[in-house]
């Protein structure tokens, strides 16, 4: 793979839907939390789909991998409260280095989300949240909480089993609003519809 991530069996019968909104993924009650989520929305987020609190905190490890539009944490390094604050809950050293990346109310740049290996799939995005430079409101939550905290520091150690958790917690994801019968159609190319 690629990204050299770890392998799972994919379980087979998925339907793909016929329709694809830019607002779903965001949609609080058929999507992803709000990247702002606190640590409370996104255990109840995941709970309403059957994801536990593990899953959140080993699926946000997806966060590995790829980057994000300044403008999804512009207001943690700008304008946390509205008072023209930094969030206090991120490394001041950081900041700075994100400020010189993403100026205020930038809408094009991208930052990546675990610098420094943003292409490879390893447990580098646990050791940046755990020393407060996870990138979004999200990723820095898992702080917040003593069992995605617990797991946070167990992935940075030998005894890391996030690579194996990784797959499970996909099958679970991918068991989330499974269409049968007529909905969705079987795609004769992944990324179009029929
Ligand atoms: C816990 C709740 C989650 C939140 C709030 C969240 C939020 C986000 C946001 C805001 C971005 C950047 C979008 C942008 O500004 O362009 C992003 C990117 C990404 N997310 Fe998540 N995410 C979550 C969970 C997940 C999960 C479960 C996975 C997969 C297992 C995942 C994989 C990714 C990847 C790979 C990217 C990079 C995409 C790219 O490079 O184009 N995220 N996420």
């Amino acid at each position: 793979m690629a990204t050299k991530g770890p392998f799972w069996e994919v379980e087979t019968g998925r339907r793909d839907g016929n329709v694809s909104l830019l607002s779903d993924p965001i949609n609080p009650t058929t999507g992803l939390p709000p990247f702002f989520a606190n640590i409370n929305l996104l255990k109840q987020s995941f709970a309403l789909r059957g994801l536990n609190t593990k899953d959140l905190v080993v699926l946000s490890g997806g966060h590995t991998i790829g980057m994000s539009h300044c403008s999804s944490f512009d207001s943690r390094l700008y304008n946390f409260t509205g008072k023209g604050d930094t969030d206090p809950s991120m490394d001041p050293n950081y900041i700075a280095r994100l400020k010189l990346k993403c100026k205020q109310g930038d809408q094009a740049t991208l930052a990546e989300l675990d610098p420094g290996s943003f292409k490879t799939f390893d447990d580098s995005y646990y050791r940046l949240v755990t020393k407060r430079r996870g990138l979004l409101q999200s990723d820095a939550a898992l702080l917040n909480d003593p069992e995605t905290r617990a797991y946070l520091v167990q992935s940075t150690s030998h005894g890391s089993t996030f690579f194996k958790d990784f797959g499970v917690s996909m099958v679970k994801m991918g068991r989330i609003g499974v269409l049968t019968g007529s909905q969705g159609e079987v795609r004769k190319l992944c990324s179009k519809r029929n």
